[in-house]
């Protein structure tokens, strides 16, 4: 059977095959601490749930529901949006998805012809680079120079080309669980808008924000900078609820309405049951989304001064979002003889039982990223491995 060359150029996501490779360990009866996911480890709070059963037994959950989502939800969606960060928009302007992960897939497929440039500051997240591939454009990795990972104008000057078209900002950053300020933010807005280049803000993470930090959404400085922006977030992170695959975009009325075309061949509509769920996440009371995001930012405190101690890994600034740590370990690598950090992470899986991803995944080899979305217990088990392993293998 012959396939498209172009796909046979993708590569797997780096994060599903740790992910994969982890749970055949523990399948095999092997106690492995798996911190290589990026899922909250909660169950979806109850009234979401209860939503959710209604909507199947009422059958309003049976039937196909418009492309783009339902009426209702895009209106949520809306209303959400207004009260967290201030920005209007009207339900034209926001189209319902399969997750975020198909809203930015969508996004790629609809903005790009073929051989144009997206640029990706590091790290970044896997997906970005393979769905721009599959879009049939380039993915233009930007190295960064600014605070913690962060990329500033003088970056994205020295990295754009004539056929650039987009440029995708993080915040918080999976995997360094970092915030851009609302100056950073600006700058970068105001360059994009001056170069006529679309901004695909992935706020996925927004409300996971910790120890009194404050987050901005590039939506939120000017109208110009909104008018270049698609923004992508869903309601994974936030509500516990990445099985459900419930994402949405916001923009301009006109790439949307396209994109719900494109949709609506592809996928038909989101899991109408999903749909009815995520309407109570988004306007139901958000006590048990803050629950859980206090319950990661005590995980935080507790993990992050262990890790960033631990010899040979380089943690100098503490996460300020989202549930990832991601120390430079190129130290603790070499103190441990191992000729790479898929060697360090290959062995941290198989010896000491503790499953994290190579930095690689995100461009950023001399690193790992460990998701601290598991139980505080697991966690500071973890950690002990991973110091033991250190002790061992030091030489
Ligand atoms: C940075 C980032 N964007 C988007 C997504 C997609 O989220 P979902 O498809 O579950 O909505 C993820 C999930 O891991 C992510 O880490």
């Amino acid at each position: 059977m012959s396939i498209s060359k172009d796909v046979l150029k993708v590569q797997p996501s780096a994060t599903l095959a740790m992910s994969a490779k982890t749970k055949a360990l523990i399948a095999k009866g092997v106690d492995v601490i798996n911190l290589s996911i990026g899922e909250p480890d909660f169950t979806t709070p109850e009234p979401i749930k209860r939503a959710a059963i209604d909507a199947i037994e009422s059958g309003k959950a049976s039937f196909y529901t418009p492309a783009g989502g339902l009426p209702e939800l895009k209106q949520a969606i809306c209303d959400r949006i207004q009260l967290e960060d201030g920005v209007t928009y009207t339900p034209d302007q926001v189209i319902v998805t399969d997750g975020a992960k198909f809203s930015l897939f969508l996004i790629f497929q609809v903005i790009l012809n073929a051989g144009e440039d997206v640029l990706l500051p590091e790290p970044f997240w896997v997906s970005y680079a393979e769905q721009v591939h599959l879009a049939g454009g380039n993915a233009i990795a930007v190295p960064t120079t600014g605070k913690d990972h962060k990329v500033t104008v003088a970056d994205l000057e020295a990295a754009i080309t004539p056929t650039t078209q987009a440029l995708v900002i993080n915040s918080p950053q999976n995997p360094s669980g970092l915030i851009y300020e609302a100056a950073e933010l600006k700058a970068i807005g105001d360059w994009a808008v001056a170069h006529d280049i679309t901004i695909i803000a992935d706020d996925i993470y927004s409300n996971l924000i910790f120890n009194g930090h404050e987050f901005t959404s590039i939506v939120t400085l000017g109208e110009a900078i909104k008018q270049h922006t698609l923004l992508v977030s869903g309601v994974s992170k936030t509500y516990s609820m990445t099985g459900w695959r419930i994402g949405y975009v916001l923009g301009d009325a006109k790439t949307i309405k396209i994109m719900n075309t494109v949709a609506s061949h592809a996928t038909g509509n989101p899991a109408a049951v999903s749909q009815y769920a995520a309407i109570a996440a988004l306007t139901g009371d958000q006590k048990e989304a803050q629950a859980m995001r206090a319950a990661f930012e005590d995980r935080l405190n507790t993990i992050y001064p262990k890790i960033a101690a631990l010899p040979g890994f380089d943690l100098p600034t503490k996460p300020q979002g989202a549930f990832y740590l991601f120390p430079n370990v190129k130290k603790a690598v070499q103190l441990c003889g191992f000729a790479s950090t898929e060697d360090f992470v290959e062995a941290l899986l198989t010896q000491a039982h503790v499953a994290v991803v190579s930095g690689k995944a995100f461009s950023q080899p001399d690193h790992i990223r460990l998701s601290y979305a598991n139980s505080k217990e697991n966690l500071l088990k973890a950690y002990e491995r991973i110091n033991q392993f250190m002790q061992d293998h030091m030489q």
